[in-house]
């Protein structure tokens, strides 16, 4: 998983394509680098760790018209500047960036007898393998792709060239042209602000971008035809950064990303009347996404089986990929992405839809992979996220599914969920319960029904960025085995926001203090059982509490993070986009 961006025509295309990588940074900072043309020769420059240790390496004023550049999540190879992008082939000729796994990488390698490689990427395969097909450097691309098992979107230069080479399967690609030259790469913030349209590229298509040209080809190198799509009134605007960490931006901006959801599906209309009787019809519905995005599934299906009595199953998708589940004509099959470009759900999508099933997206980023795919898309309207750990996209997940849930049940609460977008403000986190929350080595969140999905979110997050090793679980699964862990040095954090499961809580928090464990309690209940700490959440009804709950446990592992001295934005071995297996 990576990010690519090219740049062809362009005087300044090293700016261009460092600035572009900045934006897909999200997607990998292992390590980045840049490969362009001078004097008709291709030059490297390559850095381990974020986008800034590159820049530090460029010299002010480096100009090239042909650039292309890489920022690195490490699949094959370790981290280190042999293994980071571009890649060079044997023979100088070509340089490659590459988003995606070379699946049969090693069978290639035998049967081209490409050795002695400098990395140790299936990269360096590819582009020697394009290296040593027949033909003009389209055909050379087209013949090594054709042999390629796996995912790619790749960006290609070529020595004394003006001209770039993409192709793309499985990995997203996209490419525009202006007056002044293409750009090329993974996602559509690279074009913000300089392009009107931008062309997105299906699978086993292929582009020759030069300055005032492109050409777009299918695998057997016939030429095709493409429709621009138009960005002019894309909304680039949320990327700036008003506080020091995007997270918490992020978080910040929950209570305008409600107000933008609820506007936009009762006053636009999002879902209308004929959406709605066609998603009515479905018997059951099958949620399937990963991570955080398969919390708001689980969220999601419980709602749906309260108020519209509809069977609901929620599948993991890494789970689902290769469980070879049966599947049904009555299932709309509903996979919830933020990014849309997450590898494991989009390939479970493609699985259901190619065996004729129905598919709908939830998904935050407009002409995603998953989009593309879709029977139906339910937009969620949190703005750009760039922080790792996902929290405003969690949110307006939630929200879009309860939304969507109430009317489909023909329920009218427009009036309570008006109230609460606009009454809902920023929770104030009080930094004082960090220090002794602190001193625990073991930490369990616990709930019930949709407690227990907040739990299984807060969890997720305090692991990814404070990496803390700790647990979200059913509080009535405590019994079953993990109150043996429960001891003094045990902090068990009890969600509770459902009047009728209270007396549970309860109970479950008596079995943790009589085993020694020390308990702090995020409620907005009245609760007659004493605690060591308490959030006290503000009241809203009782199907808004997993959005209420949920903030202040985002906020808990920020500043956790930050008491650590950890990067909340960029924990690491991770990245926002998980665009590999
Ligand atoms: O873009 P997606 O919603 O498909 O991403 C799914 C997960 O990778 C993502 O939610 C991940 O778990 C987050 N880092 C959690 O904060």
């Amino acid at each position: 998983m990576c990010g690519i961006c090219a740049s062809v025509g362009f005087k300044n295309g090293v700016e261009l394509v460092v600035d572009g990588l900045k934006k897909l940074e999200y997607r990998g900072y292992d390590s980045s680098g840049i490969a362009y043309l001078k004097n008709d020769e291709i030059n490297l420059i390559k850095s381990v760790g974020q986008i800034k240790n590159l820049q530090e390496k460029i010299t002010d004023n480096l100009q090239s018209d042909v650039v292309i550049g890489h920022t690195r999540w490490a699949t094959h190879g370790k981290v280190s500047v042999e293994n980071a992008h571009p890649h060079i082939s044997f023979g100088k000729s070509f340089a490659l960036v590459h988003n995606g796994i070379i699946e049969n990488y090693e069978h290639l390698k035998k049967q081209f007898q490409i050795d002695n490689l400098y990395s140790q990427t299936d990269t360096e395969v590819l582009i020697n393998l394009i290296e040593k097909q027949e033909g003009k450097t389209l055909d050379k691309l087209i013949g090594a792709c054709n042999m390629v098992e796996g995912s790619f979107a790749v960006c290609l230069i070529e020595k004394k060239s003006d001209k770039i080479y993409l192709a793309k399967r499985n990995s997203p690609l996209m490419v525009a042209i202006s007056q002044n030259g293409c750009m090329a790469g993974s996602d559509i913030s690279i074009f913000a602000k300089k392009f009107e349209e931008c062309f997105i590229l299906e699978d086993d298509e292929f582009v020759i971008a030069s300055a005032k040209k492109l050409d777009f080809f299918n695998k057997y190198g016939e030429k095709i035809e493409k429709t621009p799509l138009n960005i002019s009134n894309f909304d680039f605007s949320d990327e700036n950064l008003n506080e020091k960490y995007f997270m918490l931006k992020e978080i910040k901006e929950q209570p305008i990303v409600l107000k933008k959801t609820f506007f936009k599906y009762f006053s636009e209309n999002y879902l209308n009347e004929q959406l709605l009787s066609q998603l009515g019809k479905f018997k059951k519905f099958h949620f399937i996404a990963c991570g955080t995005a398969y919390h708001s599934s689980l969220m999601g299906a419980l709602f749906l089986e309260k108020f519209c009595r509809k069977e609901c199953q929620v599948s993991i998708a890494s789970e689902f990929r290769y469980a070879n589940r049966v599947l049904s004509k009555n299932c709309l099959y509903v996979f919830v992405s933020q990014s849309g470009e997450t590898a494991d759900t989009i390939a479970c999508a493609k699985l259901v839809k190619e065996k004729g099933m129905k598919v709908m997206c939830v998904t935050n980023v407009p002409y995603s992979t998953l989009e593309h795919i879709a029977d139906f898309v339910l937009p969620t309207f949190a703005g750009k996220e760039v922080a790792v750990a996902s929290t405003k996209a969690y949110v307006s997940q939630v929200f879009t599914l309860l939304i969507m849930v109430l009317k489909m049940a023909k329920i009218d609460e427009q009036d309570l969920l008006k109230d609460f977008v606009l009454r809902y403000d920023n929770f104030n986190f009080d930094e004082k319960l960090l220090f002794p929350i602190s001193k625990f080595k073991k930490v369990f969140f616990i709930g019930r029904g949709q407690d227990y999905v907040t739990s299984l979110e807060a969890s997720l997050k305090l692991k990814e960025i404070a990496y803390l090793n700790c647990m979200g679980m059913a509080s009535g699964e405590l019994k079953h085995g993990t109150l043996a862990l429960i001891d003094k040095e045990t902090l068990v954090i009890a969600v509770s926001t459902v009047e009728s499961l209270k007396s549970k809580v309860e109970s479950n928090i008596e079995e943790v203090k009589a085993r020694g464990g020390k308990v702090l309690l995020l409620s907005n209940l009245v609760h007659n059982v004493d605690v060591d700490f308490r959030i006290d959440l503000p009241s809203f009804d009782e199907i808004l509490m997993p959005i209420v709950s949920v903030i202040p446990l985002q906020l808990l592992a920020f500043n956790y993070a930050l008491m650590l001295g950890y990067n909340p934005d960029k924990p690491r071995n991770l990245a926002k986009s998980v665009t590999v297996e």
